[in-house]
């Protein structure tokens, strides 16, 4: 079974664990988007693992591990992560790179900053990691792939057109000789791993090998249906694995949907459940609420079920994997969002302007809190009572079951919920 496992809000609702957990059961993972502005975090007794390139399966040895062409690369990023993961004694043999990724370079970084200056108050609150200034040269034409890396007359034939085009236009302070001694050298230590990943990604399913498709931020940073500008720069959505591996359609099987049992968002935008005061501050501190990337604090809010059935509309999810109920086991209640009130009417559906969202005000429906430590629970059934309420009720409301259910960062605390 071909499976892809998606973000339903706005990233960060833990993903990493979701795919590490998956991962015992299938033969390859595949990073379909996104680059190292994904923080993908998996806890294995008591170590923590942080990802930010490479596919969260690859704790698990013997599996094939794969970033796609629709992910942008950081080579000196990825080359750390790899390392890092080297030194301790994790098997990486598995990693495979697209040679059509695309790759960020220092100049993008430079882009992102200045941008971002310029916006002022108006600013997206991006990661900084040069993402979306190389899916802008990736659409511009101009973008340079993980492939150019291994020919140097390419390799230089491209960065010349890149430093008119934009080095010298925002006045960068770089050297381009430096840059391509430093890229084909990068290309080099990343030679082994280079191949066309879409063969091997179709020869895996003609073999009925297992694959997982791993979503990194969420649908509502997708860049044509999240919440735009405020969104990030690539495909973040179900739809996005058959054009960042090259596969068609028909090879997916199954679509799983991870959300939080509560809501958070890092980055500016609107974000209607937001709390402000006493209850946010205990969900940003129980949940440990920290961008794993950026170290910035998340804002956070009550569950948006208007949200949970937009990611259902645009992705067609078929399971819910909801995380980190125990991060709300202090609380004496617990609000759920089931609608929005715009101009005076209550609205089911999510809206597609950035500016009617922000005049819209969640309509909520308050629930018991089970003030229960649930962080050792070990089956669906031992959940108090007034979880297993709450939890129905976002089954109800997104007319979704949920499937599996994160009860703590640790392996063991994932838990399968229907058989
Ligand atoms: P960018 O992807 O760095 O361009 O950032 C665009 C927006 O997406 C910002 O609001 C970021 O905070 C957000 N973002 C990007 N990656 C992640 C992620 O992995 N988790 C949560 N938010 C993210």
């Amino acid at each position: 079974m071909n499976i892809v496992v998606v973000g339903t809000q706005w990233g960060d609702e833990g993903k990493g664990r979701v795919i590490d957990f998956l991962s015992r059961e299938v033969d390859a993972i595949v990073r379909f988007q996104g680059g190292s502005n994904a923080g993908h975090t998996v806890v294995v007794d008591g170590e923590i693992f942080v990802f930010h390139l490479v596919p969260s399966g690859i704790l698990h040895p013997g599996k094939s591990c794969i970033i796609g062409n629709g992910v942008v690369v950081d080579p000196g990023e990825l080359l750390a992560e790899l390392e890092s993961l080297r030194a301790r004694n994790i098997d990486i043999k598995g990693l495979r790179l697209s040679s059509s990724a695309h790759i960020v370079m220092p100049y993008h970084k430079e882009i992102e900053k200045i941008e971002e200056k310029q916006r002022g108050k108006k600013k997206i609150g991006t990661t900084k990691k040069g993402v979306g200034p190389a899916y802008t040269d990736k659409i511009a034409r101009r973008g340079i792939r993980v492939g150019d890396l291994l020919n140097e007359k390419v390799l230089a034939e491209k960065l010349d057109v890149n430093f008119v085009l934009l080095a010298n236009y925002y006045r960068l302070n770089l050297c381009k000789k430096d840059i391509l001694s430093r890229y084909l050298e990068y290309g080099d230590k990343l030679r082994e791993y280079i191949t066309d990943t879409s063969i091997l990604v179709n020869q895996l399913i003609k073999k009925n090998k297992e694959i997982l498709f791993e979503g990194a931020q969420g649908t509502l940073l997708d860049i044509d249906h999240g919440t735009y500008p405020f969104v990030t720069s690539s495909c973040t959505s179900a739809g996005g694995v058959c054009i960042g591996v090259g596969i068609g359609p028909t090879r997916i099987d199954k679509v799983l949907g991870v959300a939080k049992v509560y809501t958070t968002r890092v980055g500016e935008g609107p974000f209607p459940t937001e709390i402000e005061g006493r209850e946010g501050e205990i969900l940003k501190e129980r949940g440990k609420e920290y961008g794993a990337t950026t170290g910035r604090p998340r804002r956070c809010g009550w569950f948006d079920g208007v949200i949970l059935r937009y990611a259902d509309r645009i992705n067609g999810l078929d399971e819910l994997v909801l995380t980190k109920l125990d991060v709300l086991d202090k609380l004496d209640r617990i609000k759920i969002c089931t609608a929005y009130k715009y101009k005076d009417k209550a609205i089911e559906d999510f809206p597609f302007q950035v500016v009617s969202l922000r005049e819209c005000e969640p309509i909520y429906e308050e629930m018991e809190g089970w003030e229960e430590d649930t962080s050792q629970v070990s089956r669906y059934e031992d959940l108090p009572e007034k979880a297993q309420a709450y939890l129905r009720r976002i089954e109800e409301i997104g007319e979704l079951p949920i499937g599996y259910l994160s009860l703590s960062p640790e392996r063991a605390g994932l838990i399968k919920c229907k058989e």
